[in-house]
């Protein structure tokens, strides 16, 4: 039976990657993100290559009265939700602390920790009232190991793996499962988002490296979804071959 899939930052990079995988599968989704024009493409791809629902929601996760407003209605007219993809997310800039902007700071805090706990809040009632849901957030291996020049990113992918074991604790008498995936070096717009559209200083982060790909960690993401219900994957944390640590890489 097809589950039906929320996934945030569902327009490029992971996001997308990981609705091409469940709609592969014959899943239904929900899929959000700030670019309307890449929500209507995704839509028309997977609904005519897989002939699956989707539905979309043009959503920036940064507003709190924009996601109370949109998410439950539209969780109500698709049917409900069985799977959370906590995926919408960015990092700003790469500079030592004391020379990093503040207003950088802001959007990463906004978008990776509080908009993560807009969507939460909205989603987990309908889970609650169905005693059933995965809620899968996209962490990062920066919030396990600190890199120079990423101190509030590496603390916002932090703050993204604390929230789901909270989470998981406070859900424990349901049967809601909590996922953290932290990926390490994965190639997608992320660069080029972090450096401010600079796309040649963000093609030079992946030389040399035979990076990660989004389709790499939809396929764990879709892995730890299909589990018994005895079974809650709490984290899975993914390099590349060429990586040992959140900035630990080894160029050919
Ligand atoms: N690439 C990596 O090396 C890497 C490693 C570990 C973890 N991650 C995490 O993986 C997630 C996806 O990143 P990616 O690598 O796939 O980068 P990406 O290609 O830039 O995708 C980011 C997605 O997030 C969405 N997004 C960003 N801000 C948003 C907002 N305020 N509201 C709604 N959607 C928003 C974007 O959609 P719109 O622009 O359309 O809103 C886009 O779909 C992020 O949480 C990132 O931190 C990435």
């Amino acid at each position: 039976m097809a589950r039906r899939i929320l996934i945030t930052g569902a327009t490029s990079g992971i996001g997308l990657a990981c609705a091409r995988v469940f709609a592969s599968h014959g899943d239904d989704l929900l899929i959000a993100g700030r670019r309307t024009t890449l929500l209507e493409s995704v839509k028309v791809e997977l609904t005519t290559e897989f002939g699956v629902r989707v539905d979309t929601i043009v959503l920036d996760v940064q507003q709190r009265e924009d996601v109370v407003a949109k998410i439950k209605p539209a969780i109500e007219a698709f049917g409900g939700v069985d799977v959370l993809v906590n995926n919408a997310g960015l990092a700003q800039g790469l500079d030592d602390f004391q020379d990093s902007a503040v207003d950088d700071a802001v959007t990463m805090i906004d978008t990776n920790v509080k908009g993560l706990i807009y969507v939460t809040k909205e989603v987990l009632p309908f889970m609650i009232g169905q005693n059933s849901g995965h809620i899968v957030n996209m962490g990062s291996t920066a919030g396990i190991y600190a890199y120079p020049k990423g101190a509030v990113y590496c603390a916002t992918k932090a703050a993204v793996k604390t929230l789901s074991d909270g989470i998981r604790m406070d859900t424990i008498a349901t049967d809601i499962k909590v996922t953290t995936i932290q990926p390490g070096i994965v190639e997608t717009d992320f660069s080029t988002v972090r450096f401010h559209g600079d796309k040649d200083r963000a093609d030079s982060v992946y030389a040399g490296i035979d990076a990660i790909q989004p389709e790499d960690v939809a396929d764990v993401v879709y892995y730890v979804t299909n589990q018994p219900k005895r079974l809650q994957i709490s984290d899975v944390t993914i390099m590349a071959n060429q990586q040992a640590a959140g900035f630990m890489v080894h160029k050919k």
